[in-house]
């Protein structure tokens, strides 16, 4: 067959072919091993024939990939018809991540005490038993020394059992006056329960100035309490024991679910028992080279979690750490 006609026989045949199937019986015809095309380029003996030959050979394989992608665009378009589908629906909302609620409180007991000057000291929770007990006239027979209460790493290091650890740890590379809140994990040897954890939150508020009293430890707490709990909330204080506060005290706030008449939260008695706090003790001082009698200072302690499952009526501590997504989506 003449080269034109077989050129023209062929590209009519890849025009006609309506599937991808009889593109593919088309190609084999027409350029398959036994093709008349084939053989032409296989007998030739003169250079020109060739090169006419080959020319014809690429202008059809070009023919046929266009065809190709025709057919597969014209396949797609029927199937997107059949299965009605709309390219213009929004796709499937991306779910958003969200804070932790220990983080958000954290965040959020944070911005109370910036609010006041306070500044947010990074700790450590690998701590000297010079940071955590020494320093902080912990008697060397005191209970929570024991390794039966606080985690060890050897004898002179201990996992932070509280954040009145920072307290050193920012005295020691600081000057006073000193306006500072600590938050961080701590350890103790706690068997998990409901209200108990070997790992929590804590935050330490530390000022030291001149003339600090008790008086500006119950303003602050004052102050902290109604900004997180309401306008309403109403401190007061009992004393207590801390081996690096005297006075010692622990206070509690009127209950922001009954107001202080009484319900399941403050367990019916209008209180709920919120920390520990005191003056810091002059020997606190003295172990960090602070002159006593030119300073004074106040601390306190409280929970975090505790903060959240009051403020959320969270019955379960161990909620905050089971991850489970369809508990903490709901903050
Ligand atoms: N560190 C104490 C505790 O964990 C709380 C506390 C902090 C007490 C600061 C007094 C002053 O129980």
């Amino acid at each position: 067959m003449e080269p034109q006609v077989l050129e023209r026989e062929a590209q009519s045949a890849i025009e006609g072919a309506s599937t991808a199937a009889e593109l593919d019986d088309v190609r084999v015809r027409y350029l398959g091993r036994k093709s008349e095309l084939k053989q032409a380029l296989r007998a030739v003996r003169d250079r020109e024939t060739g090169m006419a030959l080959n020319a014809l050979r690429e202008r059809l394989e070009k023919a046929i990939t266009t065809r190709r992608r025709e057919l597969e665009e014209a396949e797609l378009e029927q199937l997107f018809a059949q299965e009605g589908l709309d390219v213009t629906l929004p796709g499937d909302p991306i779910p958003r991540g969200r804070l932790h609620l220990l983080t958000q409180i954290r965040r959020e007991i944070e911005d109370i005490f910036v609010g006041l000057g306070y500044e947010v000291w990074d700790g450590d929770e690998v701590t000297a038993v010079w940071h955590s007990f020494d320093a902080l006239t912990t008697d060397p027979g005191h209970p929570s020394r024991s390794p039966s209460d606080t985690f060890y790493l050897d004898d002179d290091t201990v996992l932070r059992p509280h954040t009145s650890s920072d307290q050193i740890r920012a005295m020691e590379s600081r000057q006073p006056p000193l306006y500072l809140i600590a938050p961080g994990r701590c350890y103790r040897r706690d068997t998990p329960d409901a209200t108990h954890s070997p790992t929590f939150l804590q935050f330490e508020c530390l000022a030291v100035d001149r003339g600090i009293t008790l008086a500006d430890l119950q303003g602050t707490v004052l102050h902290f309490f109604r900004a997180l709990f309401g306008p309403e909330r109403e401190v007061r204080m009992r004393t207590s024991f801390f081996p690096f506060t005297e006075p010692s005290v622990e206070f509690d706030v009127t209950c922001f679910l009954c107001g202080g008449t009484g319900c399941a939260v403050c367990k019916h008695s209008g209180w709920i028992e919120m920390g520990g706090a005191g003056v810091v003790d002059p020997g606190v001082f003295e172990n960090i080279g602070y002159d006593p009698e030119e300073w004074s200072g106040f601390a306190f302690g409280l929970g975090i979690e505790r903060i959240a499952m009051l403020r959320h009526g969270l019955p379960d501590l161990r909620a905050f750490w089971e991850n489970d997504l369809r508990v903490l989506a709901q903050f």
